[in-house]
């Protein structure tokens, strides 16, 4: 159960045993489509896995499950309102989405969208988790900030798209866990939409975005290329309506997930033994 606390206390989860937090330099590289599936593939090979949608200007994730029109349950402790986290294909799923439902979220800014941040940290039974992944919100700014800053032990995993230029977006989200105001290990890069691979050639890969992006990021940052995550037609279809890839049952995605988890799973392992 996580602990109360004010605007700098950080945030403990003591059953949690590795919080990821997913973040980009900027939208649209498929942030969430890495930690929703990620979330999934974890789930799938029998780690209780959470999944905490952050992004709150443009939560996604309760789409992705198919599950925006549910509400989750509440409960009382003490003076508390304590939510439990939705479960959907073995994923416990807690959106920033479910709380601002009627809400302009444009209007969020700094300290409010941080203070909402945090209520939805506290305010959450996890319960004992294997992982934590976290869709951040977008971006490198102050409420990015300050929520990784209020969790304790947190890990980050910066995720970018190939093309070269791709670089310099990557680089403000690895320096971004890695400034001192944070100090947050960086586990390593995510190279998302890498190549394509028709569905009636799925033996050809087609480098459409450019190529290398991933590599060089992991050079100039000196963190491990963890995964090439292929650009799939049945992703963007599937995720418009509300189901998740792995339901498709895309092996090349399955495939490139559980490649990823499992290097994702090493480097988690290292990093934590270096902190002992
Ligand atoms: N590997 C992929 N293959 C195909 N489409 C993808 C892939 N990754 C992301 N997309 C699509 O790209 C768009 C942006 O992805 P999303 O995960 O929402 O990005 P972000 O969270 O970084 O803004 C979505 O429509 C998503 O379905
Ligand atoms: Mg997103």
């Amino acid at each position: 159960m996580s602990k109360k606390n004010t605007a700098l206390e950080q945030v403990d989860l003591p059953g949690v045993q590795n919080i990821i937090l997913v973040a980009s330099g900027k939208g649209g590289v498929g942030k969430s489509t890495v930690a929703t599936n990620l979330a999934v593939s974890y789930a799938r090979e029998g780690f209780r896995t959470g999944l905490l949608d952050a992004d709150l200007y443009g939560p996604s994730i309760p789409i992705l499950f198919g599950i925006e029109n549910q509400q989750p349950e509440v409960k009382q402790e003490g003076e508390q309102d304590i939510m439990i986290p939705i479960e959907k294909y073995g994923v416990h799923i807690m959106s920033i989405g479910f709380l601002m439902k009627s809400q302009d979220p444009v209007i969020w800014r700094g300290p409010m969208a941080s203070n909402a941040l945090s209520q939805l940290l506290t305010s959450t039974e996890w319960g004992d988790l294997d992982y934590l992944i976290i869709d951040m919100p977008p971006g490198t700014g102050d409420i990015s900030i300050t929520l990784a800053q209020k969790l304790k032990g947190a890990m980050g995993l910066v995720v970018i798209t190939p093309q070269k230029l791709a670089v310099a977006d990557g680089l403000k989200a690895t320096n971004m866990f890695l400034n001192e105001k944070l100090n947050i290990p960086v586990l390593g890069v995510v190279e998302n939409m890498s190549y394509f691979v028709p569905k009636q050639h799925p033996d050809e890969k087609y480098y459409v975005f450019g190529s290398g992006g991933g590599q060089k990021l992991a050079e100039q940052t000196q963190t491990p290329l963890l995964g090439q995550i292929p650009l799939v037609q049945d992703v963007s279809e599937s995720s418009d309506h509300g189901r998740n890839i792995f339901l498709e049952n895309n092996e090349l995605m399955i495939n490139a997930f559980q490649e990823l988890g499992y290097a994702l799973r090493q480097q988690t392992q290292m990093v934590e033994s270096k902190k002992q």
